[in-house]
Order: C-alpha cells, then structure tokens, then sequence
C-alpha cells in the first residue's frame, strides 16, 4: 500500500512553478517581512493552498508537527527549511471553535519556534524559559471559516507580536473583513490569485504532454486544436486541469492511443462530473 503522502501526491500532482506561484512568494514575502496583514483571494481550485504550502515547505512539516515528539531523521531538514520560511501554515476546520483556535496556533507557535531555535542559536546556549519569536508570518488558509472572535483573536496577536498575517480565501472575502474595522484597518495588502494565462497553461500542459510519453508542438495543428479546447474547458484552473487530464490518460491508456486529438478531450470532459460547462 502507498503511504498517505505518495497518495496526496497524486492527487495533487507535481507542482510546477508557475508565475502565479512566484507572485504569491513575493507577496508573502512582503507580508512577511512587513509584519503586516495581507489578504489573498482567488477562486476555487487556481492554487492558492498549493502556493501557500509550498511556501511554508508545509508537506515535510506538517507530519513532523502531527507527530511531535518522534524524533525523526529529517528534523534538522525541516527546521532549516522553516528557518528560511519563518512560516507557519493553519487550515481552521469548518466551524472550528475559538478555543480550539488559539489552541492550535499556540501549539504550531511554539512547536516551530523550538524548531527554527535549534537551527539559529548554532550553540549559543540561551534560557529555555525566554519566549522564541522566530516565526515571522501565519498564513490561515481557508480564512473565510473564522469567526469574528477568531478574527479579534489574530488581530490582537498581530498587535502584539511582530508577525505577518496571511488570510487565504474566494473572492468577497475582503468584504466580510470590512464587518471588522480594527481587523480591516490593519490591511495592509490584497493579492488576487489569477487562473493560468493561455501562454501558461501551453507551458503547463507542455510537461502533461511528456508525462504521457508525447511532445506537444505548439505549430501542429492537432496540438493546437487540443490546448485550445483544453483552454475553454478549464478556464487556466489547475483543478479542472488535473482532474481532466487523470482522465486523459485513461482514456489514451485504455484506447491505446498515441495522440491527444479534441475527440480525446472531450471524451474526457464528458466523464468530469462539475465545473466544465
Ligand atoms: N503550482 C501547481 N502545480 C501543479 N498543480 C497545481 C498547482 N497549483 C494547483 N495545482 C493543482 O490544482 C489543484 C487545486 O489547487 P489548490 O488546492 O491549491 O487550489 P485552491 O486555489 O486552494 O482552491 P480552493 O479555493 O478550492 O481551496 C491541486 O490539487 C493540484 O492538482
Ligand atoms: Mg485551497
């Protein structure tokens, strides 16, 4: 049996380093490094949680913190990678309560500014009992699940601390903050989350392509046909794209096909249950 991570791997396939990945990085970069608290919204399925895990290289951490206490090979990896991250990474559950809230996010805390302490100190012996401040952003995925304690909760921590704040959402979600005016007023930047350009996504689906043993050449009219239905079908959203193209490759599988054509496509598409019309 594959374990957990090899299985969410495939369902989120590999990531790629889109532009709009690189944009999101600097974005939070400069949330981050101005302590303020920005808003990213997008919608659904475009790669805002896949950017933002990236950045916080979460996938390594996140079992770790799961099971902290195990020692693990990997620990000095995965301190370094947050030292340079300076990130912790939070995905309120639907209806989470308050308590369980600030529960949660002083546990991440603590947990990874002992990790990150381990790497920075490099021997410096310091009191165990001082309070590390070594992380620097909080991104909350999903942030339209807060409620407005929850919402008081992160402001108050965001006054307190020296600490960026990055709330992840669809788009409206700057209008249920407006209902907050403290929360509001801190904002200090919004980032909209884009689907693929169409130069993009011929990049993207370039590498599909190849996973499946072909070359896309964007002068061949067959390919050509291809991206373009391919375009008006997913709109540039990677969900759509990567459901489709598990479907793609069935159906080459099955068919023993050797050439994406439009019929393929669609074929395809007609298996996709939402979000194609
Ligand atoms: N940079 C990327 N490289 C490869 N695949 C990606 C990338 N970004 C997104 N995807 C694909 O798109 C899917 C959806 O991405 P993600 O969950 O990040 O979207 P989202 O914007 O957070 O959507 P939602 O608003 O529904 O939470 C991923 O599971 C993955 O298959
Ligand atoms: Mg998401």
């Amino acid at each position: 049996m594959d374990d957990s991570a090899t299985r969410l791997r495939r369902r989120t396939g590999e990531f790629i380093a889109t532009k709009e990945h690189r944009r999101f990085v600097e974005f939070a970069n400069a949330v981050r490094r101005e302590a303020f608290i920005g808003l990213c919204f997008g919608p659904a399925g475009v790669g805002k949680t896949l950017s933002a895990r990236r950045y916080a290289h979460w996938d390594a951490a996140e079992e770790f913190f799961d099971d902290w206490g195990v020692r693990r090979d990997e620990e000095r990896q995965i301190g370094a990678s947050l030292a340079r991250s300076r990130t912790i990474f939070y995905t309120p559950a639907v209806k989470v309560t308050y308590a369980k809230l600030v529960a949660d996010l002083d546990q991440l805390l603590i947990r990874a500014d002992i990790l990150i302490d381990d790497q920075v100190r490099e021997g410096i012996v310091v009191s165990r009992g001082r309070r590390l401040h070594h992380v620097q952003l909080i991104v909350i995925d999903e942030a339209e699940r807060l409620s407005g304690p929850a919402l008081e909760d992160l402001r108050d921590r965001f006054d307190r601390r020296p600490i960026g704040l990055l709330l992840i959402g669809m788009p409206g979600l700057e209008k249920r903050f407006a209902a907050f005016p403290q929360l509001y007023s801190r904002i200090g930047f919004a980032h909209q989350y884009r689907p693929l350009t169409d130069e993009e996504l011929a990049f993207v689906l370039a590498r599909h392509w190849r996973r499946l043993g072909l070359t896309l050449d964007l002068d061949d009219f067959t390919d050509a046909q291809a991206i373009a239905a391919i375009s008006r079908i997913t709109r540039g959203n990677f969900r759509l794209l990567h459901r489709l193209f598990t479907q793609v490759a069935r159906i080459m599988k099955i068919n023993d096909l050797t050439v994406i054509t439009t019929d393929v496509i669609e074929a395809a598409r007609s298996t996709l249950v939402i979000g194609t019309e």
